[in-house]
């Protein structure tokens, strides 16, 4: 399998893990194969998008100098850049939020930004230049802190019953009875995420995606020497507005909706992020990046750049954008390598992104290619 390039001092991986990681890219691919049978593949996770959105990502002027890293180096520079709201499920029939006996499913979100035209030393090198220019920074993020399972090892458990169970994960619980108390323990929280009782997982359900916080949820580096935690946060969520659970498709709605109430303003995310060094991680690597159950709350977030989404001069409904929308692709391993995807999560993040997005692209598109957000 492909070498991983690391960071020492940021990073400490377990033994085995190479091998669990191309175990699970394996057990990705046939469940992929197996749940379209036939179809037409769509992204391994977070297949139903809700639109997708041009935007400017500007960083913060003024900034202190220790936040100005990577993508972030210039204070004020603006850059173009190109956003998809999706439902993290697997199944983009699903209704954004099912109406059960016992209540309303609120499932899991997500925010994928692409930053257009960047510049600095890439992750992964790619032969493909749009009219920004060869490299993007992407930014993914869900509307909860923390990923819900801890490490490759888990996820590679998971990505097992996944495939034994047609998508079904409830056999992962299975481990709450497990003789290693390291691994029932870590079963306990992933499901105190999923059920949202963990403390601050999950926001109430938003009448639109432009109304949650995302989060990063993993650590990613900030320059050398040390690690930061994103998130994008809304200026002025609508409180007032019920989500519509009734309708299967609130979400695209409610994001149409708001874009056209803005009446001709932007709509504001700050992108704010907590860094640790070198010193403050070097007794916590397990804790602090080996496990993506666990936040920061002892960290302050900073803004370091601000994400306007103006009013749209194409129709994100329109069949030309939800094409464009459909064959974009982001992954965390698609950008500067400043910003360079910390911890076993996101380690096991860069092969899987890539077959996703090789199998649903069989033309051999580079996989980290970013289609000109033309209108
Ligand atoms: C920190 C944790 C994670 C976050 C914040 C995250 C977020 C996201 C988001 C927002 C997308 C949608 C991107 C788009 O709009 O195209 C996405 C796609 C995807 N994610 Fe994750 N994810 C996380 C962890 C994982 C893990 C652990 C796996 C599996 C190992 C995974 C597998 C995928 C796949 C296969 C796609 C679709 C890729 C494609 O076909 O282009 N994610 N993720």
């Amino acid at each position: 399998m492909t070498d991983l390039p690391v960071t020492p001092a940021l990073e400490e991986i377990p033994d085995g893990e190479p091998d669990r990681i191309e175990a699970t890219v394996d057990l990705t691919l046939r469940r992929l194969l197996a749940r379209y049978d036939g179809r037409a593949i769509r992204r391994g996770v977070h297949p139903k998008d809700h639109g997708c959105v041009t935007a400017t990502f500007t960083v913060a002027d003024p900034l202190p100098e220790t936040l100005r890293v990577g993508v972030f180096t210039t204070p004020g520079q603006v850059f173009d850049a190109f956003i998809r709201f999706s439902n993290a499920d697997v199944d983009p029939e699903k209704a954004d939020s099912a109406v059960e006996d016992d209540g309303v499913a609120h499932g899991s979100r997500g925010m994928a930004v692409k930053v257009l035209g960047v510049t600095g030393e890439p992750l992964v090198t790619s032969n493909l230049t749009t009219k920004y220019g060869p490299l993007n920074q992407d930014f993914l993020m869900v509307n909860q802190p923390v990923f819900a399972f801890a490490n490759v090892e888990d996820y590679e458990a998971l990505s097992q019953i996944l495939l034994d169970h047609a998508d079904d994960p409830s056999g992962f619980f299975a481990r709450l009875g497990d003789p290693d108390p390291a691994i029932s323990g870590r079963a306990r929280v992933t499901g105190a995420i999923v059920k949202r009782i963990a403390a601050a997982a999950f926001q109430p359900a938003p009448a639109s995606p432009l109304d949650n916080s995302y989060f990063g949820a993993a650590p990613f580096l900030f320059g050398e020497g040390r690690a930061m935690r994103f998130r994008a946060r809304p200026v002025a969520p609508d409180a007032d507005a019920a989500a519509d659970f009734a309708d299967p498709g609130y979400l695209r709605a409610g994001l149409r909706r708001r874009l056209s109430a803005a009446a001709g303003q932007d709509i504001v995310f700050e992108f704010q992020v907590q860094v640790r060094d070198a010193a403050s991680l070097s007794t916590a690597l397990p804790d602090l990046i080996e496990n993506a159950c666990n936040d920061w709350p002892d960290i302050p977030f900073e803004t370091v750049a601000r994400i306007a989404i103006p009013p749209q001069d194409a129709d994100p409904d329109t069949p030309e954008r939800r094409a464009l929308c459909e064959n974009l692709i982001f992954s965390p391993w698609n950008g500067l390598a400043a910003h360079r995807p910390l911890g076993g999560i996101n380690r096991l993040r860069r092969l899987v992104y890539e077959i996703s997005a090789r199998i649903r692209k069989p033309s051999g598109t580079c996989p980290f290619s970013a289609p000109t957000p033309t209108g």
